[in-house]
């Protein structure tokens, strides 16, 4: 058996193309068992872990690659207290307030009021559709963020109705669990035909 040895610059860069290639991940459907699990927390150790570090990089370009502005790991089949989201410029919600990329770990969320308010979502796991779903107008987030601080923050509105979203997949719901009934639930090309006001 024979080791090859490369000097220690071209170790150092293999390392920085393994670390820096990013993945798009398969987006679990309603359906898969996956889903529909609560998932489990993630401990300070695993957070250091280069692996734990690219499941966030490539979770963040999923949710980018699919107009997302919020992905749960359990959706790329890491049954795992890890969400991330943003609002940029995005083709799906183009009306929407931005949101910073943001990543939480083990989050919990405590509602600020008991005001609801009745808005669209759709989610990567259930494609083509869209209904309306009552959420909490302001709440208060408490997480780790991908370096293990403590993050803090309080967050209304379309902010927190997308923490929200991704809370509930953190524990095994989805949105359609959430709506009051079903009749609002459309496709997306009845929903630009019949819903959507110019
Ligand atoms: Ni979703």
């Amino acid at each position: 058996m024979t080791t090859i040895r490369f000097p220690p610059s071209l170790q150092r860069l293999s390392c920085l193309c393994y670390e820096h290639r990013m993945a798009i991940l398969k987006v679990a459907r309603l359906g898969h068992p996956v889903l529909r699990k609560a998932t489990a927390p993630v401990s300070l150790r695993e957070i250091q872990a280069p692996s734990f570090q690219k499941l966030i990089d490539d979770m963040i370009e999923t949710m980018n690659e699919y107009d997302g502005v919020g992905l749960a790991a359990d959706q790329v089949h890491e049954s795992k207290q890890i969400a991330v989201l943003e609002v940029a410029a995005n083709a799906r919600y183009p009306d929407k307030p931005k949101v910073p990329l943001t990543v939480l770990i083990n989050p919990k969320i405590l509602p600020l009021t008991e005001e609801m308010e009745e808005d669209w979502e759709g989610c990567l796991s259930i494609p083509e559709l869209r209904g309306r779903v009552p959420r909490y107008k302001s709440i208060r987030v408490q997480a780790l963020d991908r370096n293990g601080q403590d993050l803090e923050f309080i967050a209304a509105d379309f902010h927190a109705r997308v923490i929200q979203h991704e809370w509930d997949h953190l524990n095994g719901k989805v949105y359609l669990d959430r709506m009051g009934d079903l009749s609002t639930l459309t496709f997306l090309t009845e929903f630009a035909r019949y819903w959507l006001k110019s």
